[in-house]
């Protein structure tokens, strides 16, 4: 079990363009994906992505089958790994709703993403994953693979009075569970 630091936003290797993964079912990529797993679990996300514990690489992680105390009230997303992904808005709608990150400790704000999109990519075996998604669970795929591109939610947030401290904004979620 290796739990990662988590990068903080600030930090430059989160502002960059991963670089695709080449090599599937290697053993360095299982050692990424459970670093991530290992990481995410201990630190309540939601999902995590290679960029944000400093590996710079195409792949994110997201969803479980238990539910997020960071959020309670949101729909279980299927646990995945996804490897250079690509995503497709499928229709014009945007969404918007509160996002946090483990990049961006303590804040939450109201982003605005697409809400129904068309992703694929592989998992860490090769196998191609290709689905449709809408609500949370897109919200979720947008978030994460924003940063395999360089992007943090701050940088898509157009309302900024809707942008705060999680403790201020949500005093339910205990300040020990977003930090
Ligand atoms: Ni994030």
């Amino acid at each position: 079990m290796t739990i990662q630091t988590i990068l903080k936003m600030g930090d430059p290797r989160l502002l960059r363009v991963a670089q695709p993964v080449t090599q599937f079912d290697t053993p360095a990529l299982h050692q990424l994906v459970q670093d991530l797993r290992d990481t995410m679990k201990a630190a309540n996300g939601a999902g995590i992505a290679a960029p944000q514990i400093g590996a710079d690489w195409q792949v994110v992680i997201f969803g479980s089958n238990e539910r997020n105390p960071r959020y309670p009230d949101r729909p279980l997303v299927p646990p995945t790994v996804l490897v250079n992904p690509v995503i497709t808005p499928l229709g014009e709608e945007e969404e918007s709703d509160w996002e946090g990150c483990l990049s961006v400790p303590g804040l939450r704000a109201m982003v605005p993403r697409w809400r129904r999109i068309h992703y694929r990519g592989m998992d860490e075996f090769g196998q191609i994953i290709d689905r449709e998604a809408e609500g949370f669970h897109a919200r979720v795929v947008q978030h994460e693979c924003d940063h395999v591109w360089g992007k943090l939610y701050p940088m898509r947030v157009r309302d900024f009075t809707q942008f705060g401290y999680t403790d201020v904004l949500f005093p339910e979620i205990s300040a020990a569970e977003d930090d």
